[in-house]
């Protein structure tokens, strides 16, 4: 089976030549398993019509961003949401100039900037609009930010000239993004995550829970995703999007998130505890609603079961075991004293309370301690936070599986 096998890729063509090899790009990536939608900028357009890319993906072709009725279909934000991979091919310069200085005026620009997914530009113009300072410094932010070239190739171009500009043909392109999956540092690897907040029964109808999105978590199940491991999240009810391709299991409560955790890691190679459970729980909660009678009631509280300390302490088959510490003061003392406590591989501490950090918020910024080792991640939108993370827990992980494996 492809890697590409039901990965959702959103098409997005931009005008140039080069728009005339892209039906083919979006049949080849169907032909590899993947689910195929397209959005066209006008300019696009000019080149091919909507009507080819709708018969050869079998969806319709959005281009409207205020087309009320494509946005009662399946708005700028589904979109955004439901691609795991937003491929720009051909990309132009204009395009190239308008994503790196976050334009949000068509369609595509809009969902750029609304999506978590990676972003991966086929570049295709002129060859000396591509060495222009202008089109290389936007190449460099957006490489900075994290999205991906591939290409341009060398050779003809439509103009006449010899040089670099060429968008790759649609096979090297399905192969680069082939490679760009098998080869992820995770592949072959099982990650379990937990995310998401627990709620806790006080009677029937009323709950404790905490200000846990789930965001966190669920970018770390596509960083790892697309690291190339397989993915399953045990989620805690949370309204926010998850990635396509990941296992998703849903959870209420503590107690359920634990016997889920504990009946599915058998296997897992790396267990994330980013989950905000509840420590505590009401003891007794009665089978029906809690009458408005006494001018005060109680409620007492009894421990929940640690889910990351008791995954830590697998015996047989303990997968490498990362944490988080959320803490409003003494951040990396607290954290450090959990991570030697629960015997974890690995924490990753966020602030919580602070503005632009921690809990709701879009953005994060992490300190990940290990057992002699301490890297920052600078606030930045939590999807870049969790790629850099993967990519630290991947070396830590392989650095202890080839220490063990050494003998050493
Ligand atoms: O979901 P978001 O809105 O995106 O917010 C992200 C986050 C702030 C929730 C996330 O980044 C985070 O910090 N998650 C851990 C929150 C937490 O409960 O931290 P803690 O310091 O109380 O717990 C320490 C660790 O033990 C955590 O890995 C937690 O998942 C785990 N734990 C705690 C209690 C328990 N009973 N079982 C556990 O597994």
């Amino acid at each position: 089976m492809s890697v590409l096998a039901g990965r959702h890729i959103l098409l997005a063509i931009t005008g140039g030549i080069a728009a005339y090899k892209s039906p083919d790009l979006a049949r080849r990536l169907r032909e590899a398993g993947a689910e195929v939608r397209t959005v066209m900028t006008s300019a696009a357009m000019a080149f091919v019509r909507p009507m080819t890319f709708q018969a050869v993906t079998g969806k319709p072709v959005h281009y409207d961003l205020l087309d009320p009725a494509s946005e009662a279909a399946m708005g700028h934000i589904e979109l955004a949401r439901w691609a795991d991979l937003v491929l720009v091919a051909p990309a132009s310069a204009d395009f190239m100039a308008r994503l790196a200085h976050g334009h949000a005026d068509d369609l595509l620009a809009t969902l750029c900037l609304a999506t978590h997914a990676r972003i991966v530009l086929a570049p295709a113009m002129n060859q000396v609009m591509w060495a222009n300072a202008a089109t290389q410094a936007n190449r460099t932010q957006l490489e900075a930010r994290g999205v991906r070239m591939l290409g341009p190739g060398h050779g003809d171009q439509a103009c006449g000239e010899v040089g670099t500009g060429r968008m790759l043909e649609p096979t090297a392109l399905v192969a680069q993004l082939c490679r760009f999956y098998a080869q992820g540092p995770l592949s072959g690897c099982t990650v379990m995550i937990t995310a998401g907040p627990t709620r806790e029964a006080i009677d029937p109808v009323r709950f404790i829970s905490n200000r846990s999105s789930g965001r966190m978590g669920f970018d770390l199940g596509a960083a790892a995703r697309e690291a190339g491991a397989r993915v399953i999240v045990v989620a805690g009810p949370s309204a926010e999007p998850l990635a396509a391709g990941i296992e998703r299991l849903d959870v209420e409560s503590a107690e359920q998130m634990y016997e889920t955790v504990m009946q599915h890691i058998e296997g897992c190679h790396i267990f994330i505890g980013a989950a905000a459970v509840a420590d505590y729980r009401p003891e007794a909660p009665p089978a029906e609603k809690i009458k408005k009678q006494e001018a005060a009631i109680s409620l007492r509280l009894i421990r929940n079961p640690d889910i990351l300390q008791a995954v830590a302490a697998l015996e047989s088959g303990r997968p490498f075991t990362v944490g988080f510490a959320a803490e409003t003061h003494g951040l990396l003392e607290h954290a450090e004293g959990k991570r030697r406590n629960k015997r974890l591989d690995m924490i990753a501490a966020n602030w919580v309370g602070r503005p632009g950090l921690g809990f709701e918020s879009t953005t994060n910024a992490l300190e990940i301690l290990w057992a002699g080792g301490h890297v920052s991640i600078d606030q930045g939108p939590k999807a870049e936070v969790a790629r850099r993370l993967i990519e630290i827990i991947s070396e830590r992980y392989h650095a202890q599986d080839s220490t063990a494996n050494s003998g050493s």
